[in-house]
């Protein structure tokens, strides 16, 4: 394998032949040099290629390489009379391994938008904002893994084809082999029996009921992977696919679940900041002004706790009109969750104790019967990033919980049995990737943080 450019350009000039292979950014030609600017995703940066036209050969092969073209360069390193790379190298031999011709290429070298990006989500890698996107991504989810593995707990893989609705919100994708156009009815219901599971699938919206049963048998573990919503909302917020993390910790309540989801987030914060130095710098000064600053603040700080009710409190109080009107009750708006954390706590904030009718069915009754020990973790420009609880692990309350929340007890026989047979207080959450990732890289909108965005009317790739 050859080196990558990330590595030439911290190597000191040398006499010794290097070659570089990449797709040129940009092509520039004097009278006798032409000057061209090669990234192989490697970093942000491309390396300076500068090559003698002297031959008829060379000055051909140039002629046909174009911004998009794929080249491999062999020269040496010389040093760099430019202030923003130590080294450049000098080839002697250019081939071209792939034109891309002008005329049709579709990033050539300017600004384009994010939503034209989108539509040529097979070129946009190859952008600096995209690439950096891809490589936090990449360091991020390494951080995600290195965090839990380092505490002892365990990865466990969970199904993507489920018969359950963890979240009992009713918005899933239906998988299924039976014909569309003919579907075998009984009863004037669809025929189960005959569907390839002989009963309805679908999407997992979340791997936490499995990740319980395991952490009621190995203590701590997490999932990471994709889930699935078929909601219908087209907010720069909101994906049908996106990845989560979910920690699920047995013998924990809601105070040790809160300790992890802040140490988790602080965590994966300062690993970007050390690790990806030049990409954040990028996005700092390209994409979210002063973005460096608030992880390293958050990351420093500590956040803030707050009840539903004292939240509802503070909303209720404030001196500015929302969109939408608050009262105890209602779910929280965005519009409120960015209040409450840029202008109440000026930071991250977990917000406790949310009325039951508002969240899952598996979260802990508290006493009061009005509240759940639910969690959500909000930061500022961003709202909720994080939502889990302390689960309910007393089987007649939880049997009562399926039933009001108009679940069937029976579809969710195993789930009750871990609450017969040595059942734990235990806890866990669940992080939204990509609003981690659109937190830490400020992008403003969710799909340019997912390589392939799944959305209402898009699942083009
Ligand atoms: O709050 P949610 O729905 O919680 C759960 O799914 C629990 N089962 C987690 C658990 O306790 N194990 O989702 C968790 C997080 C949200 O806070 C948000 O960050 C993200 O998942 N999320 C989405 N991200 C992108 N697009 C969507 N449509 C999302 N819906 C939720
Ligand atoms: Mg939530």
């Amino acid at each position: 394998m050859i080196e990558r450019i990330r590595e030439l350009l911290n190597r000191e000039p040398a006499e010794i032949p290097v070659t570089a292979q990449g797709w040129v950014r940009t092509k520039r030609d004097t009278k006798h040099v032409t000057f061209l600017e090669v990234n192989d995703g490697s970093c942000l940066k491309s390396l300076q290629v500068i090559i003698d036209r002297n031959s008829r050969e060379v000055t051909d092969t140039l002629n046909r390489v174009s911004t998009g073209a794929s080249v491999s360069c062999t020269g040496r390193l010389a040093e760099s009379p430019g202030k923003n790379q130590k080294v450049e190298l000098h080839a002697d031999t250019i081939e071209l391994i792939g034109e891309a011709p002008p005329e049709s290429y579709p990033l050539q070298k300017k600004r384009h938008s994010f939503e034209f990006l989108r539509e040529i989500a097979h070129l946009r890698p190859r952008t600096n904002t995209i690439g950096a996107v891809a490589r936090v991504r990449n360091a991020m989810s390494r951080a995600v893994h290195t965090f839990f593995q380092e505490r002892d707990f365990l990865y466990i893989h969970t199904p993507i084809i489920t018969t359950s609705d963890c979240e009992g919100a009713g918005e899933m994708f239906q998988v299924t082999t039976l014909p569309l156009n003919q579907v075998p009815m009984r009863e004037g219901s669809p025929d189960y029996s005959r569907d390839f599971f002989q009963k309805p699938a679908n999407l997992t919206v979340s791997g936490q009921l499995e990740a319980e049963i395991y952490a009621l048998a190995m203590t701590n573990v997490y999932t990471f992977g994709p889930t699935f919503r078929a909601e219908n909302s087209n907010t720069s917020r909101h994906l049908s696919e996106f990845w989560m993390i979910e920690p699920e910790m047995a013998f924990c309540t809601l105070e040790g679940n809160m300790e992890v989801a802040e140490s988790f987030l602080k965590y994966v914060f300062s690993h970007v900041l050390e690790t990806c130095r030049e990409d954040m710098e990028f996005f700092n000064q390209w994409i979210q002004k002063g973005v460096i600053d608030s992880l390293s603040s958050v990351a420093e700080g500590v956040f803030t706790r707050m009840t539903y009710t004292d939240a509802v409190k503070e909303l209720t109080a404030a001196p500015v009109s929302f969109e939408y009107p608050v009262s105890w009750g209602a779910d929280l708006q965005s519009e409120h969750e960015k209040y409450l954390t840029e202008q109440v706590c000026r930071g991250p904030v977990i917000v406790t104790d949310y009325p039951r009718e508002i969240k899952a069915f598996y979260m802990l009754l508290n006493d009061d019967e009005k509240t759940v020990r639910a969690m959500d973790v909000l930061v500022p420009r961003l709202g909720e990033i994080i939502g889990g609880s302390e689960r309910e692990y007393r089987y007649d309350v939880l049997t009562r919980r399926i039933l009001e929340s108009g679940l069937d007890p029976k579809d969710y026989w195993w789930y009750l049995d871990l609450r017969r047979y040595g059942t734990v207080p235990h806890a866990g959450f669940g992080l939204g990737f990509e609003r981690a990732v659109q937190y830490v890289t400020g992008m403003q909108n969710i799909r340019d943080v997912i390589p392939f965005p799944r959305a209402v009317g898009s699942a083009e790739f």
